[in-house]
């Protein structure tokens, strides 16, 4: 691994597996779908590092590269472990992937997760929730296997009620279905409700993860969510721009942590969906603007400021959550989740991740 900020930070994940779930994954097939976006990059480069080690059997990483291929994927080509394939859940077909019928484990992440991309491909989005996951489902329903992993969403919660702000996995949500992000929040929470029935019905051992806000390593530079456009502007030396009135609040849970995370809901057995997120602390726009400046003046000698601009989309703040924040006191309980990385620490990996990729 040349980047020294990425190997640390899988040394991390790692770290934050137990014996047991470690074990589990030894001679495991694992087929991923929605594989080069950013979390899939970070799944893939973890299985690098740690998978011969696991005693894996294989990576099966699929995707339809919908907003194109990533030039790190080139390091993937000569390596055994994996088979990368442009492949559609909506519309291709899974039994014609070779391997995909020994698939132990099954993680299923293909949808676009920015906003702003969602919104330009709602139908495909909606399609990738909703009938990609039934094409799993259909698929392996019927077969043996050992965990499947469900990408569900924060934004199952919609806009939150400030009463059940920090959020637990009881609260239904106030969603608007009609609106502008109705084909993403509606689609994960019909998703969820198939990933229910399923594995009420055929035994399967699906777990759902509710990730909140998710940075770092992997993430795309240019695909329109707040820390990858405030770490677009550092390494720029370009003012950050806030495209809100900065008051909107968020936690920042680091990648590190919470790939640890949607490893151990991936090797729960049993079906259960879980809020993986940090906790602390619940920090404006504007807050984390200060702390990417801070950030780039010490690694960078960044000079820009913090200022306030409108956004050219006018959907940008339409439905746009006022608070997201998660009790993540059932993964903590029940799978041992313990994100640890705070967004000052994060913030500061992430760029010195930046500065060494050549290839994000
Ligand atoms: N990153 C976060 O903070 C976050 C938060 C909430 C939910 N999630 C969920 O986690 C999952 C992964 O998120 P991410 O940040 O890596 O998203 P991303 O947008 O970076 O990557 C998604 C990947 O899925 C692929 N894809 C889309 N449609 C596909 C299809 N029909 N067939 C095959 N591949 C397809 C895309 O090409 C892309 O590579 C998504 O399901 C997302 O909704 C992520």
């Amino acid at each position: 691994m040349n980047n020294t900020q990425l190997y640390k930070d899988i040394q991390h994940t790692y770290a934050g597996l137990s014996p047991a779930e470690k074990k589990a994954l030894k001679n495991a097939t694992i087929l991923i779908t929605g594989a080069c976006g950013f979390l899939g990059y970070y799944f893939l480069h973890f299985f690098r590092q740690t998978g011969r080690d696991l005693g894996v059997k294989k990576i099966i990483g699929l995707d339809n590269f919908m907003l194109g291929k990533p030039a790190w994927l080139h390091d993937f080509t000569d390596d055994s472990l994996f088979s990368i394939q442009t492949f559609d859940i909506i519309s291709d077909a899974i039994s014609a992937v070779p391997q995909a019928e020994e698939a132990d484990f099954i993680i299923h992440m293909a949808s676009i997760a920015s906003p702003h991309f969602y919104r330009t491909y709602p139908i495909e989005t909606l399609d990738a929730n909703i009938w990609g996951l039934r094409r799993l489902f259909d698929f392996y329903s019927a077969r043996s296997i050992k965990g499947f992993l469900f990408f569900s969403s924060s934004e199952v919660y919609g806009n939150p009620d400030p009463a059940f702000v920090p959020t637990a996995e009881d609260y239904c949500g106030h969603v608007s279905f009609t609106g502008p992000r109705a084909c993403y929040d509606e689609s994960k929470r019909l998703g969820e409700t198939m990933c229910m029935l399923f594995a009420q019905q055929y035994a399967m051992p699906i777990g759902v993860a509710r990730p909140f806000n998710n940075y770092g390593p992997g993430m795309k530079l240019h695909d329109k969510r707040v820390p990858a456009d405030f770490a677009l502007a550092v390494t720029e030396g370009r003012d950050l721009e806030i495209l809100s009135d900065g008051a909107p609040t968020r936690t920042f849970c680091y990648v590190a942590d919470a790939v640890a995370g949607y490893l151990k809901i991936l090797l729960h057995g049993t079906y259960d969906y879980f809020n993986i997120g940090i906790e602390t602390p619940e920090i404006s726009i504007r807050t984390l603007a200060e702390i990417y400046a801070k950030a780039g003046q010490s690694l960078l000698k960044y000079k820009g400021s913090v200022r306030y601009a409108a956004s050219a989309d006018r959907h940008y703040l339409t439905d746009n959550p006022q608070r997201r924040c998660p009790d993540i006191t059932k993964a903590k309980n029940i799978l041992g989740y313990n994100p640890t990385i705070t967004v000052e620490e994060g913030v500061t990996r992430f760029l010195q991740f930046i500065c060494e990729s050549d290839k994000i």
